[in-house]
């Protein structure tokens, strides 16, 4: 199918889609009417009038020459948004060009999924000389209504945004007229909790929407499931802060900001009435809180508050959330995630505001703060990400050994945002050096793993599970401490990465292989086959791409977008890799069909970049195959040779750059050389 307009039935849909400002599309009826591929705001129409955007949060819009202009932004995720209902089902590709103040600025998406809410975030820009340009993508899953792509930042300055749009990445696959799927009963599911119980608890991250949904089957499968629940987003800072209060009063606030539990009461609701207990999620953390915390009077156009008042700030914050929570649910918070992500991903301790009014000490005072106030019996956590790789593991353990010898820390947090090419022994090799070095108890707090782009995703990654949860059986029984184990998220398609089908439920609430993988690992057993299960081929025959033909076999990791550009090394046509979250936000190839060979990967590249690399994607390890100087803007050539295991279940290469600078890249071949 050409991009250009396409003619679908409304059908059913028509009346449960809720525009924003899609015009071509007559609302209510049920005769055809035709989806934009492209979906491009215009600000030069008022809200509601066909702009094809609306205004997001609590923010302030006018229009000027074109331009939104947005102010008065009182949480850093309120903005502007453009809505895509009809796309659920495609993958699609966003770009947004403004001016800011912000540091950054971030595309997300947000949709509803069977009555819950899901955030996804797409791909962030920095400011640069004032201008942020940011281009991703994202894949909408089939049963998400009412989604839209909307423009956060890092900070609650305000920015002007001079284009924003969303597109239909390749064929158009057209579900506006495609009911969603029906829910399956969850109760007749056996239960994690109760076959993990010699163990440890088996936890869950669960929205609100979860308490408060029309729907009881996500309250069914919380409850049928799980025995711990941490809230996703309800008791982070800039739900629990009252930014109208403090802003309003601040001479009142000034050393105790005030604070309030609308956004997480359902969900302690629900625990304490069904007798669930609830880790908090989190009290000290760089993201999710807003920056007004950290000025003098709550005013991000003033100064930054001093050290003497932020450690004021943090200790009332501190307590006054701990004791609200245990005065008014006794006993339901049994750990608190006290500081949250603190290490840095390039070594030492992150720079953020707290760092930056505090000074280096703020996670040793948060957790002073935290044990002077909280309840005996409540245990204190530090909670972090890539916590098991070797470099980042050694900055936790030295920030942490302080406050462990102060006895003011009982846990760690192992957030193990994974994929399987990470190896279950090293894993839990890491999470023994925790509890040995730091005499702490061990909670994995975020557990999702990324189905491998294999022949059978859904398959292999069940096999991954069931090795994963062997290895820390095994581990528990040696004595490790593992008390809680928490998957973050109820299904895939309520995951902040729902493209990577990561969790234990398909969306319909129905088992994956993945959660009959951990049920294996307790029980026995092997994951079934599936039906259409495909044999892996060993496929030697060499991979070739010089992009004359103006394709691409290969695709983003993560958010990159690519495109076949003008300007070959020797010849007319290369591929370009821009944009994304990250410099390592490259272009992949997978190479599962070569595993058990030495594999020899050659190319050309350029870049502004300093270095460029092309790298093996195991979890935990990035080995490098090849490294090579670019930054001169010139053609380079790269080589390098790399052995793929024997039973890897997937692997993929990717080529990136040290920096966010575009990369050209051209004649890859990849070939078996042993
Ligand atoms: C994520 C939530 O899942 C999203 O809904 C939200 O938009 C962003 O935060 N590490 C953490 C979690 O400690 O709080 C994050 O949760 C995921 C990464």
């Amino acid at each position: 199918m050409k991009k250009g307009l396409v003619k679908v039935v409304a059908g059913l849909l028509a009346g449960m889609l809720l525009l924003g400002g899609c015009d071509l599309i007559p609302k209510g009826t049920d005769g055809p009417h035709e989806v934009p591929l492209t979906i491009a705001a215009d600000f030069t129409k008022k809200e509601g009038k066909g702009g094809n955007w609306v205004t997001y949060g609590d923010a302030k819009v006018t229009l000027k020459d074109g331009k939104a202009v947005v102010t008065d932004r009182k949480a850093s995720n309120a903005g502007i948004a453009v809505p895509c209902p009809d796309y659920r089902g495609n993958t699609i590709v966003t770009s947004a060009e403004a001016t800011t103040e912000n540091d950054s600025l971030t595309l997300s998406m947000r949709y509803e999924i069977f009555g819950n809410v899901t955030y996804v975030n797409i791909a962030g820009g920095a400011n640069e000389g004032g201008s942020v340009s940011i281009t991703g993508r994202v894949e909408i899953p089939a049963n998400a209504e009412n989604a839209l792509i909307y423009l956060e930042a890092n900070d609650v300055r305000d920015y002007t945004v001079s284009s924003f749009t969303v597109s239909i990445d390749g064929e158009f696959n057209d579900l506006t007229s495609v009911p969603v799927e029906s829910l399956q009963d969850p109760t007749q599911t056996a239960s994690l909790a109760a076959a993990y119980a010699d163990y440890f608890k088996f936890g869950v991250a669960s929205p609100a929407t979860v308490m408060t949904n029309p729907n009881d089957g996500f309250r069914k499968l919380v409850l049928t499931q799980f025995n711990s629940v941490t809230p996703e987003n309800e008791l982070k800072p800039e739900n629990v802060l009252d930014a109208a209060a403090c802003k309003g009063d601040p001479a009142k606030y000034n050393e105790a900001p005030a604070v309030h539990f609308d956004a997480a009461k359902p969900i302690l609701d629900f625990c304490k009435e069904n007798g669930i207990q609830m880790r908090g999620h989190t009290l000290v953390w760089y993201s999710q809180t807003p920056s007004w915390l950290f000025y003098e009077n709550y005013d991000v156009n003033g100064n930054l508050a001093s050290r003497d008042l932020m450690l004021k700030r943090m200790e009332n914050y501190i307590d006054s959330v701990i004791n609200w929570c245990e005065t008014n649910y006794p006993g339901v918070i049994y750990a608190w995630d006290v500081v949250n992500e603190a290490a840095a991903d390039d070594g030492g301790m992150r720079d953020c505001y707290w760092k930056q009014t505090i000074g280096d000490d703020y996670v040793e005072k948060a957790f002073e703060f935290a044990r002077k106030h909280a309840p005996a019996n409540v245990q204190l956590f530090y909670n972090d990400y890539n916590e098991y790789q070797t470099s980042k593991q050694e900055d936790i353990l030295n920030m942490l050994k302080p406050i462990a010898a102060a006895g003011n820390i009982d846990g760690m947090g192992m957030q193990s945002h994974i994929n399987s090419g990470l190896d279950p022994e090293n894993y839990v090799g890491a999470a023994k050096r925790y509890a040995d070095e730091l005499g702490v108890i061990i909670h994995i707090t975020e557990l999702d793993v990324a189905a491998p782009k294999s022949l059978n995703p859904m398959y292999d990654q069940g096999v991954y599970m069931k090795k994963l949860f062997t290895a820390i059986i095994e581990a528990d029984k040696a004595g490790l401490p593992i008390e809680c184990v928490t998957v973050w998220g109820l299904t895939d398609d309520m995951s902040w990465k729902s493209a990577a089908k990561p969790l234990l439920f398909y969306g319909n609430l129905s088992p994956k292989p993945a959660y009959e993988g951990v049920m294996c690992a307790v029980n026995g057993g092997e994951v079934a086959k599936p039906a259409d299960y495909q044999e892996p081929v060993v496929d030697t025959t060499p991979f070739v791409e010089d992009y004359e033909d103006q394709k691409h076999i290969g695709g983003p990791r993560y958010s990159s977008v690519q495109k076949i550009v003008q300007g070959g090394y020797e010849s007319d046509y290369c591929l370009e890799n821009s944009e994304g979250y990250a410099e390592y936000d490259g272009y992949s190839i997978d190479v599962t069909n070569y595993v058990g060979h030495t594999i020899k990967v050659s190319f050309a590249i350029k870049s502004k970049a300093g270095t460029c690399k092309c790298t093996a994607d195991i979890d935990g390890t990035w080995p490098t195959i090849a490294e090579v100087q670019t930054g001169t803007d010139e053609w380079v050539l790269g080589e390098g040779e790399f052995t793929i295991e024997e039973g890897t279940a997937s692997l993929s290469i990717y080529f990136e750059s040290v920096d966010m600078n575009p990369f050209y890249l051209d004649n890859v071949k990849i070939e078996v050389v042993g």
